[in-house]
């Protein structure tokens, strides 16, 4: 652990233009400084960096961030990796927060699992090339099955012989403990009597499983037998180094190919990922020995946004491609799904054609996931709209799992081209939806509190209600919440003027800033943002609001959670564009003066989109409502709400306070 005052002076002394000019030639331009972005191919200059605030941003591809980001994005580094870089760089000792005896002896435990893992590997691989038994069991496999030399060696495969104790005893004899060959996994040692133990992979070809920097951590065995009593493949047990649900086979060799190609590929098995190698195919993982977790997906989401799903097209396959999906989806990731035929895998059908026309396979039968859920449905929905239905509410539901509004009402529009349904009918589907999923997910709802409560709107029978199309609310209401967020960074601690209530009730001027109104509108809101990067930004200003402590683009900037970050530069950066940066403070001094106005605005705009999607909501629930009881009820919410809508409308564009 890097001690909190260390990674700020860290920070602190990090200048971005020297950070970025270890790699970038940059010049001077006004404040600023330009020059070719490392992250995409250009031939003019987009790529800007601001030493006085620390930051850089591509205007080509988007790109931007500060120091800390830069050296992980260039260099492919964990955070705490990016701070030793800069550390390094600018000569600041890092003392590490002395660790507890405890720490210490589990820091030690770890490691010896490595090297006995380490150990194990070779000795595996010994086997196979250098002995008898190796050669003419375990090596013959690999070549009947097609495997190449270069991929057997690049993967490190092994054998374990049929003997019992081979490997245990080989490492015994080398100096390794037997408590840590059974807590690597390697070893199953009877607990009354020490002296019986056995390798657990003995009689099995190897498959190493490698961390992301490569070392060694657990192991695949593959039976050679076709006794289906025998499992085909066994792993390694969780151990203090491998835990099944945070590891991908094959990304160590992926890392490179999945950022240059911008997808990765995501199969079943140890063979698939072998086998793509072997076809020229280098950005593939698999989830092996475990069905995909989000833990998986996430570790991918540092290399590339964009997942393809390659599996199996049997009933298992497909039940766990749909799974795959929706966890994908759930993560704002982009899915695209390629199934094989005839129960074949990547593996199997790599082998049946030419890796050319395996490659053009892979490109010309992957689809999005619209599409693939689509034709899969659709097969046997053929007419009957009970199912098609079915199918709508199940490709909907998928849509509603995305956290980007705009992802969401483009997939919206795809759905309604393919399934020929009106997109506001979707629309109405979706937004039930989400709010499923989001009153399944909140557990602290705020209850709003509305002047006197619904009964005293009067209802009003000729007011029309939203005229607009919802996905343009939508993306309105990603606006509007990306506005307050702009005015609480940029002026939170202004003062501003409101009204407060005394002991007695009597309103009175009070002093506050703009974050207490912020804050306490947001508090009274019964949603949270809906676009989730301004939730959280949210969530973390009233956090440290409570505590006296006003949050501003610096901390945002410098956060640890890159999709925090990269908002809070955007935000700096982006009205600014190119040579315009230093422009921007004469814009800046006119918003200061109206910025309570400014704020008061964005937060009525925003109430009132929900008020509409309420309503439509209600129109949709009233448009199916059978009975006439319900139906009443329903209306008389709509009217309440259509009411409150007027009243929200005309405030609208309204200073209320002086
Ligand atoms: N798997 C496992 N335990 C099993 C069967 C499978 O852990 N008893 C895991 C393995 O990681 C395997 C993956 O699930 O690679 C996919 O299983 P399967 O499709 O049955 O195996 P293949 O990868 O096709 O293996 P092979 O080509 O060697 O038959
Ligand atoms: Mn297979």
């Amino acid at each position: 652990m890097i001690p909190k005052e260390t990674v700020d002076l860290i920070i602190d002394s990090s200048r971005i233009d020297e950070v970025v000019g270890e790699f970038v030639a940059l010049k001077k331009r006004g404040a600023s400084m330009i020059g070719l972005c490392p992250f995409h191919n250009e031939k003019t200059p987009s790529f800007n960096v601001s030493p006085a605030r620390g930051i850089y941003k591509c205007f080509g591809c988007g790109k931007g961030g500060n120091s800390v980001n830069f050296v992980m994005e260039h260099e492919h580094l964990s955070y705490p990796e990016a701070l030793r870089w800069l550390a390094k760089k600018y000569n600041i000792e890092i003392h590490e927060e002395k660790k507890t005896d405890e720490q210490q002896q589990r820091d030690n435990e770890r490691e010896s699992l490595f090297l006995v893992s380490g150990f194990a590997q070779k000795h595996y691989s010994k086997n196979l090339h250098e002995t008898e038994e190796g050669k003419a069991v375990g090596l013959s496999y690999f070549r009947e099955r097609g495997f190449r030399q270069d991929i057997i060696e690049k993967f490190q495969l092994g054998y374990s012989p049929e003997t019992w104790r081979d490997l245990t005893d080989a490492a015994l004899a080398a100096g390794y403990k037997i408590e840590y060959l059974v807590k690597a996994g390697l070893t199953i040692q009877n607990e009354e009597n020490k002296d019986k133990y056995f390798d657990r992979f003995h009689g099995r070809v190897i498959f190493p499983i490698h961390n992301a920097s490569g070392r060694v951590i657990g192991f695949g065995g593959r039976t050679l037998k076709t006794d289906k009593k025998v499992a085909k493949y066994i792993n390694s047990p969780e151990t203090e180094i491998y835990h099944k649900s945070n590891v991908l086979y094959g990304l160590y060799f992926a890392k490179k190919q999945i950022i240059q190609d911008d997808v990765c590929y995501l199969v079943e098995g140890y063979t698939d990922v072998t086998s793509m190698h072997q076809a020229g195919i280098e950005n593939v993982v698999a989830s092996s020995g475990t069905s995909l977790t989000v833990e998986q997906i996430r570790l991918i989401r540092r290399y590339t946004n964009n997942i393809t799903i390659l599996y199996d097209g049997d009933p298992a396959g497909i039940k766990a491609s749909f799974r795959g999906i929706d966890l994908i989806l759930e993560e704002g990731m982009n899915v695209r799904v390629l199934l094989f035929p005839d129960n074949d895998d990547p593996d199997s059908y790599s082998k049946k054609v030419s890796n050319e026309e395996f490659k053009s396979f892979i490109k010309e039968n992957t689809k999005d996931f619209i599409a693939f859920k689509t034709e899969l449905l659709f097969a046997d929905t053929q007419n009957d709209p009970i199912k098609k239905a079915g199918l709508i509410h199940d490709i909907v539901n998928s849509i509603a799992l995305i956290p980007d509004a705009i992802t969401r009402s483009v997939y919206v529009k795809d759905c309604s081209r393919i399934l020929d349904i009106e997109e506001q009918t979707l629309l109405n589907e979706l937004n039930k939806q989400r709010r499923k999923n989001h009153d399944k997910k909140a557990t602290a709802v705020t209850k709003t509190e509305t002047s006197g409560g619904e009964e005293s709107f009067i209802p009003d029978s000729t007011a029309k209600p939203s005229e607009q199309p919802l996905v343009e609310q939508k993306t309105r209401t990603e606006y509007q919440e990306r506005e307050i967020i702009r005015l609480l960074l940029n002026y939170g601690t202004s003062p501003v003027p409101m009204k407060g209530q005394d002991e007695e009730g009597n309103v009175e001027e009070i002093e506050g800033t703009l974050a207490d109104f912020l804050v306490i509108e947001s508090e009274h809101e019964q949603y949270p943002f809906e676009t989730e990067v301004y939730r959280r930004i949210m969530e973390e200003y009233i956090k440290h609001h409570h505590e006296g402590v006003a949050l501003d683009y610096n901390y945002f900037i410098h956060h640890p959670e890159k999709m925090l970050s990269e908002v809070a530069v955007d935000f700096v950066s982006i009205p600014y564009q190119l040579s315009n940066w230093d422009k921007h403070f004469i814009y800046v001094t006119v918003e200061a003066q109206n910025i309570l106005k400014a704020a008061q605005q964005a937060s009525n705009a925003l109430h009132l989109r929900r008020l509409e999607v309420m309503i439509n909501d209600i129109q949709a629930e009233l448009r199916e409502s059978k009975d006439v009881d319900e139906q009443l009820i329903l209306i008389q919410k709509q009217k309440s709400l259509i009411e409150a809508k007027m009243e929200f409308s005309k405030r609208l564009g309204r200073v209320i306070l002086k």
